[in-house]
């Protein structure tokens, strides 16, 4: 175990609200998991697991600002739908606050709310966990995602991507281009015939 997880773990609880405190611990306890399931480092699942949404008690306006502030790069697009900013100013607040150097880490968290071509293992898990861990109760179609999670990571992942699409879609939300990107990449993985 990292020694430093109770810290982080006080830490957390002291910002976040407690509903969102119990997701995270959720989501770590699910990306531990999962990496047993994967043979993926536990405490690496552990530590981005628990600080995923350690940005998440911002809200829109206060982690532009803070962005601007640290001189953290902003795309339009990230404008448009800053629901998913939190990620990003996550993983710096990760590095510069929590002092964590781990690049898979930290990647994790970068990537949580939109996905990416390329995942990495532990860019996954943590995408994963965040959407299956046990307190969550609206998404759609959960029981059969977390059985397939434990079957096949990647093609959870299209699954996730596709009805969140769908969801986005219908609510004429607007879509970060990473999340097309990684849906295409992950449709692409998974198509027969590959
Ligand atoms: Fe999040
Ligand atoms: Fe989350």
């Amino acid at each position: 175990m990292n020694e430093q997880i109770p810290y982080f773990r006080q830490r957390l609880q002291e910002k976040l609200p407690p509903m969102r405190y119990e997701h995270s611990l959720g989501v770590s306890y699910t990306a531990m998991a999962l990496a047993m399931r994967y043979e993926y480092d536990l405490d690496k699942a552990e530590l981005a697991g628990l600080l995923h949404d350690c940005a998440k008690h911002y809200n829109d306006a206060e982690i532009i600002k803070k962005c601007r502030k640290h001189e953290i790069e902003l795309k339009d697009a990230e404008l448009k739908a800053p629901a998913v900013l939190h990620a990003k100013y996550g993983a710096w607040l990760a590095e510069r606050r929590y002092g964590i150097t781990d690049p898979d880490v930290l990647s994790a968290i970068r990537w949580h709310t939109t996905g990416r071509a390329g995942m990495t293992t532990l860019d996954k898990i943590i995408y994963i966990a965040d959407y299956i861990e046990p307190r969550r109760d609206k998404a759609p179609d959960l029981p059969r995602m977390r059985k397939m999670a434990f079957e096949d990571l990647d093609l959870t992942m299209y699954a996730i991507l596709e009805g969140t699409l769908l969801y986005l879609k219908k609510k004429g939300g607007t879509v970060d281009p990473m999340t097309n990107e990684a849906y295409e990449y992950f449709k692409k993985l998974t198509s027969p015939g590959r």
